[in-house]
C-alpha cells in the first residue's frame, strides 16, 4: 500500500475551465473523502481526494494550478502514474438531512460522500460555490444522484451571488440541518464553522504532504495533528481549538504562509 501502484490512465476528461477528472484501474474500497498519494513520473507525487471509485476503477478531479497538477492535466489515456492509498480517515455521516457545502475543488472531495449519504436515503442539500460559472463542475452529477444543488458564483454570473458560506448562512436560516460537511478555502470553512454553532460539523482540510503515512511531520497542524493521519476530515469540536485553522498553512521548507 505505501509503495505505488504503477497504473494507466483510462479516461480523461474536462469538467469545467482548467478541471479535469482522469480514471485509472485501482482495485479496492475506499472511503468516501479519503485520498491517494498520486506520483507523476519525473514530476511529483502529490494528494488527490477521490472522486470517482468503483471495485476496480478509481478518479481524480483536480484543477491545474502548478507543476504536478499541469503535467496530470496534460497525460492522455494509456500514459502511467503511480499511485499509493487510500489514505486518511474519511467523513462519518450522521443525522437525517445533510448540508454538503463544496468551495472551489472541494466539491471533488465530498461527491462520493454525498452519494453515499443519497444511497442511505438521507437528505442531501448541496451547496457548490465557484468564482464564476465556467469553474462550476459536478452539478448534474449531484443532481442525478438526487440531491438538491444550489449554486453560487463570487461575481453572481450564475446562481446565488457571493461566497457559498454566505449561502450556506441563509439555508441554515430555513432549513433544518442536522450535520454540515465541507471542503474548499479554509477561510470559507472557518466561517462556516462560526455559523454553525451546536450543529455537528466535518471539514476536510489540504495541507501540504510528503510521506502521508504520518512520519515526515510536514502536515502538522494545532498540536501535533497530523492531517495525512489525523485528518484529512476533522470535527468542527477538534477545529475549535486549532490556532492555524483558516489562518496559516505551511509550505514545502515548512515556512507559515498565512491564507
Ligand atoms: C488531502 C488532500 C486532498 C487534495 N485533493 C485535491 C483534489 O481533489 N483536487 C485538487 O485539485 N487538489 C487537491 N489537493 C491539492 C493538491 O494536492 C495541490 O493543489 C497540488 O499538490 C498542487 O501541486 P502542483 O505541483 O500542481 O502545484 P504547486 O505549484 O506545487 O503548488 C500550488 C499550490 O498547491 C500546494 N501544494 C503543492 N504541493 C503540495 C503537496 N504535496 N501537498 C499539498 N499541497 C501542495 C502549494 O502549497 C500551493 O498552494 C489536495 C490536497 C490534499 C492535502
Ligand atoms: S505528510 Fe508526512 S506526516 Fe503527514
Amino acid at each position: 500500500m505505501n509503495i505505488p501502484t504503477i497504473t494507466s490512465i483510462v479516461t480523461s476528461f474536462n469538467e469545467a475551465s482548467d478541471i479535469k477528472t482522469i480514471t485509472f484501474t485501482y482495485p479496492g474500497d475506499v472511503s468516501p473523502g479519503q485520498f491517494f498519494m498520486v506520483w507523476i513520473p519525473g514530476v511529483d507525487e502529490i494528494p488527490m481526494s477521490v472522486s470517482f471509485a468503483t471495485k476496480t476503477m478509481k478518479g481524480i478531479t483536480f484543477r491545474n494550478v502548478g507543476d504536478a497538477t499541469l503535467a496530470l492535466y496534460q497525460l492522455k489515456k494509456g500514459d502511467k502514474i503511480g499511485i499509493r492509498g487510500p489514505y486518511g480517515n474519511g467523513f462519518s455521516l450522521k443525522g437525517k438531512h445533510l448540508l454538503f457545502v463544496g468551495g472551489g475543488t472541494g466539491i471533488a472531495m465530498l461527491a462520493l460522500a454525498i452519494e453515499q449519504a443519497r444511497k442511505k436515503k438521507l437528505k442531501a442539500t448541496v451547496i457548490i460555490g465557484a468564482k464564476t460559472k465556467n469553474q462550476l463542475f459536478f452539478e448534474g452529477r449531484m443532481r442525478q444522484c438526487g440531491a438538491t444543488v444550489l449554486v453560487s458564483t463570487d461575481d453572481g454570473s450564475t446562481g446565488y451571488k457571493g461566497y457559498a458560506s454566505e449561502l450556506a448562512k441563509h439555508v441554515l436560516k430555513e432549513k433544518h440541518i442536522d450535520a454540515i460537511y465541507t471542503c474548499g478555502p479554509e477561510q470559507m470553512m472557518k466561517t462556516l464553522l462560526l455559523y454553525c454553532k451546536t450543529i455537528p460539523f466535518q471539514a476536510s482540510l489540504e495541507r501540504y504532504m510528503k510521506c502521508a503515512l504520518g512520519l515526515c511531520g510536514q502536515c502538522c497542524i494545532g498540536k501535533g495533528l497530523r492531517v495525512c493521519l489525523d485528518g484529512p476530515v476533522f470535527d468542527g469540536t477538534v477545529l475549535k481549538k486549532i490556532k492555524d485553522f483558516g489562518v496559516y498553512h505551511r509550505d514545502a521548507s515548512g515556512r507559515k504562509i498565512l491564507f
